[in-house]
């Protein structure tokens, strides 16, 4: 089983590991990420062993400071713009990779564009004291529901990496917005903890939303986010067995009935809903109910993303091996 350690006292040995070409799961503001050295095909092929993730789905690399960002990746006046005010935090901007980036290609899944993000807190310290971009996923398995704590990362990936640095609970809780830039053209290929009127605000142009058709964040895929539980959205009742996700404080018919009941937020607030989503998605799942019945969660801000990972953990599924999730 995976060491943990505080992120008070993990720092070198995190590093150490790091620079041994092993993985490391860390706490970021959004979720828990699985961490290794964006330059070493190796350390990276190990995230992508132990998530049993398909390869061609690209990861994001974080960075510490803005000179690290622009090895990487060719920033435009507007995307410059964006990081100046929003990083450190819970922005992605996929940008065109530079030229002789320190950036192994199975990062990028062979794209010539790559996911670029500055964590806040221990994660930024980190990759400062490493000095290089370190690319991570968020800490799960494949397809499954994102980690928000250490104990989440080492009840699934446990047996599968060395050291676990726990930071408590996430701070914002849902994965980062991820945000194309293309010129002045804005396209968010994933609602996140960053709502779009706050970019709009700064970007002083529309952004627009990724819909169906063509993939262009491959992990976007139909199902993922996915308990073993099947999600039962917008319900205005409870069914005979079923365990019940709130939000707000008006409750589903014979919500008393419900085997098993957490509230995403009893004041419905979308930003606490958000810290509380995959916690309490994994606390349901695990009471072994078949099914989760979901009361319609608020669209406004957070909402967005919390509305997406839920319409995704209730998607149809195949079989396990077909979640090209992230
Ligand atoms: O908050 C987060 O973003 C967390 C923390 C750990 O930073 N990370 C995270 O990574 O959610 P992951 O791998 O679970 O999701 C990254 C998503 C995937 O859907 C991937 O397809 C997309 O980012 N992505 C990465 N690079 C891309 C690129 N060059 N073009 C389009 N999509 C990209
Ligand atoms: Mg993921």
């Amino acid at each position: 089983m995976a060491e943990i350690l505080s992120e008070v006292v993990a720092l070198e040995a995190a590093r150490a590991r790091l620079a041994d070409g092993e993985t490391v799961a860390i706490p970021t503001e959004t979720v828990y990420g699985l961490a290794a050295d964006a330059g070493n095909g190796e350390a990276v092929a190990r995230i992508f062993a132990a998530k049993r993730r398909p390869r061609f789905n690209p990861l994001i690399c974080h960075v510490a400071d803005m000179a690290m960002a622009r090895r990487i990746a060719v920033f435009s006046p507007l995307a410059e713009r964006l990081a100046q005010a929003f990083w450190p935090g819970p922005l992605t901007l996929v940008l065109p990779l530079a030229a002789g980036a320190p950036v192994h290609p199975l990062v990028t899944a062979g794209l010539d564009s790559v996911g670029v993000r500055m964590p806040v807190g221990f994660a930024r310290a980190l990759i400062a004291a490493f000095g290089r971009p370190l690319a991570a996923p968020s800490a799960n398995s494949s397809g499954r529901v994102s980690a928000t704590s250490a104990e989440a990362v080492a009840a699934d990936l446990g047996t599968r990496v060395g050291l676990i640095v726990d930071g408590g609970p996430s701070p914002v809780g849902v994965e980062s917005t991820i945000l194309k830039i293309d010129g002045d053209r804005l396209t968010q290929l994933r609602p996140g903890g960053l709502a779009i009127a706050d970019i709009e605000k700064v970007a002083g142009v529309t952004v627009n939303r990724q819909k169906g058709g063509r993939v262009v964040a491959p992990g976007m895929l139909s199902s993922h986010y996915a308990p073993r539980a099947s999600l039962r959205l917008d319900a205005v009742d409870v069914g005979e067995g079923e365990a019940l996700l709130g939000f707000g404080a008006v409750r589903a018919a014979r919500a008393k009935k419900a085997r098993a009941f957490l509230n995403l937020s009893p004041k419905g607030d979308p930003g606490e809903a958000a810290r509380n989503l995959f916690s309490h998605l994994r606390a349901l799942d695990e009471t072994g109910a078949a099914i989760i019945a979901v009361e319609p969660v608020s669209h406004t801000g957070l909402g967005e993303a919390i509305n997406d990972r839920l319409a995704r953990a209730a998607a149809p599924r195949e079989d396990e091996t077909d979640r090209s999730a992230s």
